[in-house]
């Protein structure tokens, strides 16, 4: 169903169920490396933290994965997974400043990030992969914006 993809340009695919959600993640695990942003855009109960699960159980995260809205980072760290990874939710975020004394820049410089709610930090980072998940059917619909920095690593699969 989706073909490869020039960097900026938009693919779509359809998944679904809930699993179908979490295995897309666990493909893009095999592809993630330290300073990845993976900017996950969608209404309350799309599916963002679901594709956050599947990308950690790919990593090899065995434990539980909360939803992050409180705190607004969950770092997980090696031995129990591959690569250091921050799983954010910014819904609560207001101010600009609160924003900046998260440290995400500082924290690409070794883990990979996970945003939930990425329009609440602007700029966001043009190398992010976004993707997009809206109702569709009994599913969801993945739209991805593939930034230069994921062109040869796009499609997952
Ligand atoms: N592709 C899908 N099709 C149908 N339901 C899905 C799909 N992906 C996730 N869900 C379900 O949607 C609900 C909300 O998921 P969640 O990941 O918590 O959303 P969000 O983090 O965007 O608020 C969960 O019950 C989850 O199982
Ligand atoms: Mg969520």
């Amino acid at each position: 169903m989706t073909r490869r993809a020039l960097p900026g340009t938009s693919v779509c695919r359809l998944l679904a169920d809930a699993r179908a959600t979490e295995a897309f993640g666990e493909e893009l695990a095999i592809r993630l490396a330290p300073g990845d942003v993976v900017a996950l855009f969608g209404e309350l109960g799309a599916g963002k933290t679901t594709l956050a699960r599947g990308i950690l159980r790919g990593l090899g995260h065995q434990g539980e994965v909360g939803s992050p809205t409180f705190p607004i980072v969950q770092t997980y760290d090696p031995p129990g997974i591959r690569l250091p990874v921050w799983h954010v939710d910014l819904y609560r975020i207001e101010d600009p400043a609160e924003l900046a004394e998260l440290g995400l820049a500082e924290a690409r410089a070794d883990a990979a990030l996970l945003i939930e709610w990425p329009e609440r930090m602007r700029p966001l980072w043009p190398d992010a992969l976004r993707l997009t998940l809206a109702p569709a059917d009994d599913g969801r619909a993945l739209t991805a914006q593939v930034p230069v920095a994921w062109g040869a690593r796009w499609p997952p699969r």
